[in-house]
């Protein structure tokens, strides 16, 4: 048990990165978003079922009028868009060309002159010329997909003069019991998921960081206009990309999926936590 004490839990975060990147045979958290049917069905999904995940996150965050925002990998917009209307001014950081070009269609179909793009990964971001800090508030939602955590939260406190909001999964995302079963199967070896929750508040409390953490369930019904859809979608999240890993995935879902009206539905709940600090406190 001595050895608990020298855990590097920023290793730790990065190991289990690494290990959910062969498993989704690509050593980058953006790939799937490089698809820019992906990108827009996540639009589509956060302006409809998930409109009230990016309501919530919105109206929990003490944004006024006079706020700077940052918003790390900000997709395609589902919270920049709406934090436009609200705040003075919103930076959103963006690698995946996919994701940005619908971030930018809904840039000019909101009408929004407050926003300014990025396209780059947070890690490659170069905090004296892509930005325009100080920021009141800095955002990282469901965009952890960051090797080296702790410098990423560095680099979040120092361009940061107010608070840091991180959202996050614990327990299983929505896809991962299907990859735990499936995984094993087809390549004979145990999958692993991103890191969660646990690992990052270990990174946190070890930079000596306290954040406050709060845990929401979220229930999502994904619909599927057909299988194939379906198969497009498990399959990126679970990187099973060829001709045979998708039809087992079909014979697979077709089980799993429930069907309503000629579409497949998933219903999942997951959990996922809220952690922010104040750059001030800690
Ligand atoms: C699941 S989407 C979340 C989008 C939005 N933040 C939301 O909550 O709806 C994850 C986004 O994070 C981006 N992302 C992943 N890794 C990133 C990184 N290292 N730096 C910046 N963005 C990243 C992806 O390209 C993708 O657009």
């Amino acid at each position: 048990m001595e050895c608990i004490k020298n855990i590097d839990w920023n290793e730790v975060w990065t190991w289990q990165t690494y290990k959910h990147s062969e498993c989704r045979n690509s050593d980058d958290c953006t790939s799937i978003w490089e698809d820019k049917e992906n990108a827009r069905k996540f639009w589509q999904m956060s302006s409809k079922n998930d409109h009230e995940r990016s309501r919530k996150i919105i109206s929990s965050i003490p944004i006024t009028q006079d706020s700077n925002v940052l918003d790390i990998g900000a997709g395609p917009g589902s919270l920049a868009i709406p934090l436009c209307k609200i705040a003075r001014h919103v930076t959103a950081i963006e690698p995946s060309a996919a994701m940005l070009e619908v971030l930018r269609e809904n840039v000019e179909e909101h009408e929004c002159n407050n926003i300014t793009c990025v396209e780059k990964k947070w890690e490659d971001v170069n905090i004296e010329t892509d930005l325009s800090g100080p920021y009141d508030i800095v955002i990282a939602s469901f965009s952890l997909g960051m090797p080296d955590i702790r410098k990423a939260v560095e680099t979040m406190q120092a361009v940061c003069s107010g608070q840091i909001y991180l959202y996050w999964f614990a327990g299983d995302r929505p896809w991962d019991p299907y990859a735990r079963e499936l995984w094993p199967l087809h390549h004979g070896k145990e999958y692993h998921s991103m890191p969660k929750c646990d690992t990052l508040y270990n990174v946190l409390y070890q930079m000596g960081i306290y954040p406050n953490i709060e845990t929401m369930s979220f229930e999502q019904n994904e619909t599927f206009s057909s299988l194939d859809e379906a198969v497009e979608h498990f399959g990126g999240h679970m990187g099973m990309k060829t001709a045979q890993e998708k039809e087992m995935l079909g014979r697979y879902l077709s089980d799993k999926l429930e069907k309503e009206n000629g579409t497949f539905v998933h219903k999942s709940l997951s959990n996922r936590v809220r952690i922010w600090w104040n750059t001030q406190e800690n």
